[in-house]
């Protein structure tokens, strides 16, 4: 795992998306992984300022969910195809289909996942997955627990998770209970992963992953076993790392 700390959240947001602009430079029709939460706003909002300054162009990429929510309407503001689509697909003039959608409202879920499952199978799997983390140390909605081997497929989300996103609802009430997500076996099988986070309700979670066993407890150190694994840090989520300085010095270096 490669782990580069920076000041602030928008110089984190500034490395990830140098990172997804230099992909789609290089290979414009790759295919990425998208994630959504709040700290991957700031990245959305630079590939769409990329995209009108003419620097990058994501019209020929393809795109792949990597969760919803179970039974929220698509034109719910909290979901997450919604949110793909406002946040970023719909300003990069990414054409109807771009998106490989996980549909929570799928008369057979099952079926769903194992429809989005073949798709990606058959698109050759993605280039590069974009990651954020839960404060319990999920990824997608892949809670503690999840096996290394787990595929898509329908979750039920962890009470942490349910009060961590309860400011997107009206109350933790309204929050689904259950959520379609790619399993952490279809995630490890990404070419390249970027795992971004901020601040510092996500710092132990951070140490877990980065410095802790790779164990199902949490979810995000089975990244450990992937060989293209690039996290991308603020200072406060970086907070509990104990090796903290030495990933910042070889950040720095690398950056020259
Ligand atoms: C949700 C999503 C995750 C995301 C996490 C963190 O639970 N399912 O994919 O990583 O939230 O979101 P945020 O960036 O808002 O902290």
């Amino acid at each position: 795992m490669e782990v580069v700390i920076r000041d602030s959240q928008s110089a984190v947001a500034v490395e990830a998306a140098g990172r997804v602009i230099a992909l789609v430079q290089s290979a414009p029709a790759s295919q990425l992984g998208l994630a959504t939460g709040a700290t991957q706003q700031g990245i959305y909002q630079l590939l769409i300022d990329a995209h009108r300054s003419g620097v990058a162009d994501f019209s020929s990429a393809r795109y792949f969910m990597l969760d919803e929510y179970v039974g929220i309407p698509v034109s719910s503001s909290t979901s997450f195809q919604n949110v793909l689509s406002n946040d970023f697909l719909r300003h990069v003039q990414a054409p109807d289909g771009a998106l490989e959608v996980l549909d929570g409202n799928a008369p057979d879920l099952e079926h769903e996942t194992h429809r989005f499952e073949v798709a990606l199978g058959n698109a050759g799997g993605v280039d590069l997955q974009l990651l954020g983390i839960g404060t319990n140390g999920h990824i997608g909605f892949n809670e503690p627990g999840s096996s290394a081997e787990s595929r898509t497929r329908v979750v039920e989300l962890h009470t942490d998770t349910i009060h961590s996103n309860a400011h997107y609802f009206e109350s933790a009430e309204s929050v689904p209970r259950c959520a379609l997500s790619q399993g952490i076996g279809t995630i490890l099988e990404a070419r390249s992963i970027l795992l971004i986070a901020t601040g510092e309700s996500k710092a132990r979670a951070i140490a877990a992953m980065v410095e802790g066993p790779a164990t199902e407890d949490c979810p995000a150190s089975l990244l450990q076993k992937h060989p293209n694994v690039t996290v991308i840090i603020d200072t406060a989520a970086a907070s509990m790392l104990r090796t903290r300085e030495k990933v910042t010095t070889r950040a720095q270096a690398s950056s020259g």
